[in-house]
């Protein structure tokens, strides 16, 4: 299950994934926020991290927030989060097949909501490479 969340800075972007997510009947958690009233990025971070970490039936998530940078930022003070802002289609699929990323984070004020779609279908899609090399390198990260 795919977990995701935006401050009011992404809001208008998380929904608009969620219908994309609906429509390729991928199940997803939102744990908000839930509507354009102004809210804290690291809050959502830290819930949305916390229970990526904690909970397996999540395998991804997803943080959209203006920038996309404040999102990454945050989640990447979480143990085992490895968040990437993208905005690109290359960097979305080398963060995942190279770094293991396992939140996405997303700038709803940077990109369009056409690639921002792309981008969650790479993120979504993608695998981890499993080479001894990358696998050292994440724990290196870790350490
Ligand atoms: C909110 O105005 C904005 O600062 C936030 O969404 C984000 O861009 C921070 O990195």
């Amino acid at each position: 299950m795919i977990i995701i969340g935006s401050d009011h800075g992404g809001y208008s972007l998380k929904e608009y994934i969620i219908e994309h997510l609906k429509e390729n009947n991928i199940k997803y958690h939102d744990v908000g926020c839930f509507s354009q009233d102004s809210c804290d990025y690291p809050i959502i971070a830290k819930k949305l991290s916390k229970l990526l970490i904690n909970d397996n039936k999540f395998i991804k998530g997803i943080l959209v927030c203006g920038t996309g940078i404040g999102m990454s930022i945050s989640a990447n003070k979480i143990k085992g989060i490895r968040a990437s802002v993208c905005s690109d289609a290359f960097s979305t699929k080398y963060t995942v097949l190279h770094n293991n990323a396992n939140i996405l984070c997303l700038g709803e004020r940077v990109i369009g909501k056409g690639l921002a779609l792309e981008l969650v279908d790479i993120f979504i899609n993608t695998k981890f490479s499993k080479e001894d090399r990358h696998i050292n390198r994440i724990k290196l990260i870790e350490e």
